[in-house]
């Protein structure tokens, strides 16, 4: 199994190679993390490295990615795509805007969420589950939850709690899939087709997701 079973054939994902962590940036990326402290600096670079490697492979003109007032990466027109980093592993996913229209990913540690917190995160019926099935990554609900976020959010354009859905895992297929929960406000578009699915690479756990245009019923 690896990184692209997360995702279909036309999306690029490139994981940050050592080198990526520590290259400087064009000016106007590296503006955006003047003052920061060096771990986000880090971090910053290899998501952007990863970035643009994978916008090339798709062969989008280069230009500096800049970030929206949400922090969202602003893509290059007719590009999509999301980045995910942790303290030690950094990837980037993206695709030409058509089939796809969205796209989200997570990276998170194969360690449990710091205590106290799963509450805040976690549905009572996602608790029940972790618990009824105890092998699974702790941090599984979280991480889906954050790439969720990250390949709504483009088109929502607002911030939605972890409250706001309620996930529903397929273990044998390595796949989630989501409901709004009862006191969710979120009106997310009918009709689109939320696709979702998580995997284990070494010390670390991803999740994915991507959007597609829901096939139209046969007359
Ligand atoms: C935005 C958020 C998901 C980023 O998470 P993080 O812990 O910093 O983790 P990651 O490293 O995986 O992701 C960071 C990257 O996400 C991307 N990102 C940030 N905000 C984003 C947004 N609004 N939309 C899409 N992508 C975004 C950026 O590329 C960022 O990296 P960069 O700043 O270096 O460019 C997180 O801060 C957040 O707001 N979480 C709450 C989301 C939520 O409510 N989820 C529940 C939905 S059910």
């Amino acid at each position: 199994m690896n990184l692209s079973s997360l995702f279909p054939p036309d999306v690029v994902i490139v994981k940050a190679t050592r080198e990526m962590w520590i290259s400087p940036l064009c000016m106007e990326e590296e503006k955006l993390i003047e003052g920061a402290v060096e771990k986000r600096q880090r971090e910053f670079r290899a998501g952007r490295h990863a970035a643009h490697a994978a916008l090339s492979r798709l062969n989008a003109p280069p230009a500096p990615l800049l970030r929206g007032e949400k922090r969202q990466p602003v893509w290059p027109t007719g590009f999509l795509g999301s980045i995910t980093h942790c303290r030690d592993a950094c990837a980037a996913v993206c695709a030409e805007k058509g089939k796809i229209v969205s796209l989200g990913i997570d990276v998170e540690p194969l360690t449990p969420l710091p205590k106290g917190i799963a509450r805040y995160i976690n549905t009572v019926q996602e608790e029940r589950f972790l618990q009824l099935h105890d092998s699974l990554p702790g941090r599984l609900i979280f991480s889906a939850k954050e790439s969720l976020y990250k390949c709504y959010y483009p088109l929502l354009q607002h911030y939605f709690g972890f409250q706001s859905v309620s996930l529903d895992i397929d273990i044998p297929e390595r796949r989630f899939h989501f409901m709004p929960t009862p006191e969710s406000h979120i009106r997310f578009p009918r009709n689109l087709c939320f696709h979702g699915a998580y995997l284990v690479d070494g010390s670390h756990l991803y999740t994915g997701c991507f959007l597609t245009r829901q096939r139209p019923a046969p007359p």
